[in-house]
């Protein structure tokens, strides 16, 4: 027997239909009723997955998320994300918004200090919204510092190229630490206060520097109380690959001048999509459903792939998100990011031909920020005169559909996240669409979505090596192995 859907999220019996046609009928209605936002596809994954299994796993996945929205799983304890687009700290808000102004006023730099979820999202927020150059623009043109991130390694030489960098320059920071105890950010913090202190004096350098941290706990949290920064909570019940819509990411996205109640917008409708919408026609939970389904025919690696240089960040931070929530237990799909097509002269050949326990997860943008047509020349030495009068997005698009048909016939299914354009909205749906995604894959998994043990296992090791004070038996241990 062969189940299909019909837009009510009643199932029907019918004559064998394979999915793509199913989905095909039900994307053209969802465009019709929803209009344009980010949107999900089974692609060319749909030769490999039946309506018949999409319909099989459906149980799963709604269980899944009521087990989600309920609270009634493990990690509960972290599941503030779910409401934030629509329940959050409006005068910190606006705190934000005036803090991002002030700095743009008085500072050519701008020095985000986080690590993991404390700087990725900002990173991959700013680079999806301003672009790759955004930087290295005219001053004119930018209208608000430049913005670096540190602190989210233990590299001298990176710090200290950046501290060249900002040179003389007026600059602010932004230290950002949810347990405020983390040593990378701590170790550049020092760094950085010291060149804060010494250009502006003590009392000048603390109007400088923003602290996002616990609301009454950790190390952070207490120097920021005596040294009187202005503070910005990371609440209690957002893990940090959660956090990217609260002053973690918020703060270091509005100093470029970035419309986050645009952002806020865009995922609360992804929210509700997400909540609320049928099975058919709700995106995060068919993405959780196609991956999971992949999983167990042996996809055990997902490779997120772009075809825009302004997503890189996101791949990165989608891989934090994924990896820390559903790796751990011997269990979860590895995630991997590329970018297209630059990576498909050098992983391309993997892909194609190598071990075959991939799946693909392409996001493709539907609208240009910039378009430029080829033209004509007299002389056509390179033979591309064909491409006279089109646009580079349209090649753009060619070399998309070619490499996902491509790798499916060499066994990687293609999924596909359709991105409207590379706006403030989008990205609000994208970030939502991704984390809602995940808190439901992780309980299908039947791991914790929302901690980290493995995380701890690098850090205990560290410490004892730093010779910690506490770590003095570990420190001798590990010596001996070294
Ligand atoms: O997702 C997480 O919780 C982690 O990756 C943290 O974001 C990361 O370890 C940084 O932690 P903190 O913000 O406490 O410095």
């Amino acid at each position: 027997m062969t189940l299909i859907l019909r837009k009510n999220g009643h199932m029907k019996e019918a004559e064998a239909v394979p999915y793509a046609r199913v989905n095909y009928i039900y994307k053209k209605e969802r465009i019709k009723v929803m209009g344009e936002r980010v949107r999900f596809e089974c692609g060319t994954a749909s030769e490999y997955i039946s309506a018949d299994e999409l319909m099989g796993i459906r149980e799963q996945v709604l269980s899944a998320r009521e087990t989600l929205v309920s609270g009634s799983g493990l990690g509960n304890d972290f599941l503030g994300w779910i409401n934030l687009p629509v329940d959050y700290d409006k005068e910190e808000f606006a705190r934000i918004k005036k803090a991002a102004a002030r700095i743009r006023e008085d500072s050519e730099v701008f020095i985000a200090i986080g690590i993991g979820g404390s700087y990725l999202g900002a990173q991959a927020a700013n680079t999806f919204l301003k672009g790759v150059f955004y930087n290295n623009q005219p001053k004119e043109v930018r209208k608000g510092p430049e913005v670096y991130f540190c602190g989210n390694s233990i590299s001298s030489t990176y710090l200290q190229e950046l501290l060249d960098l900002v040179g003389d320059r007026d600059f602010s920071i932004n230290v950002i630490s949810k347990s405020g105890t983390t040593t990378e950010p701590a170790i550049a913090f020092r760094v950085f206060k010291e060149k804060l202190i010494a250009k502006y004096g003590r009392e000048e350098a603390a109007k400088r520097i923003y602290a996002t941290t616990d609301k009454a706990r950790g190390a952070l949290k207490t120097l920021a109380d005596a040294e009187g920064y202005e503070e910005f909570v990371v609440p209690d019940n957002v893990g940090g690959r959660f956090s990217v819509l609260t002053a973690v990411g918020l703060l270091p996205i509005a100093v470029t001048g970035a419309d986050i109640d645009e952002l806020m917008e865009g995922a609360a409708q992804m929210r509700e999509i997400a909540l609320s919408a049928a099975f058919e026609d709700n995106d995060p939970l068919l993405y959780a459903a196609a991956r999971n389904i992949l999983l167990r025919k042996g996809k055990e690696v997902e490779i997120l792939g772009n075809y825009e240089p302004r997503l890189h960040y996101i791949g990165e931070w989608w891989k934090q998100l994924q990896g820390e929530s559903e790796g751990k237990d011997k269990k979860g799909i590895f995630p991997a990011a590329v970018d297209l097509t630059t990576d498909l002269h050098s992983m391309g050949q993997y892909i194609q031909d190598g071990r075959r326990f991939l799946m693909e997860t392409i996001m493709n943008v539907e609208s240009q920020t910039y378009e430029i047509v080829m033209k004509k020349e007299a002389s056509d030495l390179d033979g591309l005169n064909y491409l006279d009068g089109k646009t580079m997005d349209f090649a753009n698009k060619c070399a998309m559909n070619g490499t996902l048909l491509a790798h499916s016939d060499g066994d990687v299914p293609n999924l596909r996240i359709n991105i409207p354009r590379m706006d403030e909205r989008s990205l609000g749906q994208l970030f939502y669409f991704f984390e809602f995604e995940c808190g439901v894959s992780g309980y299908m998994l039947g791991v914790n979505p929302f901690n980290q043990p493995g995380v701890e296992s690098y850090k205990k090791n560290m410490f004892a090596l730093l010779g910690k004070p506490g770590y003095e038996a570990q420190h001798d241990e590990l010596m001996k192995r070294l």
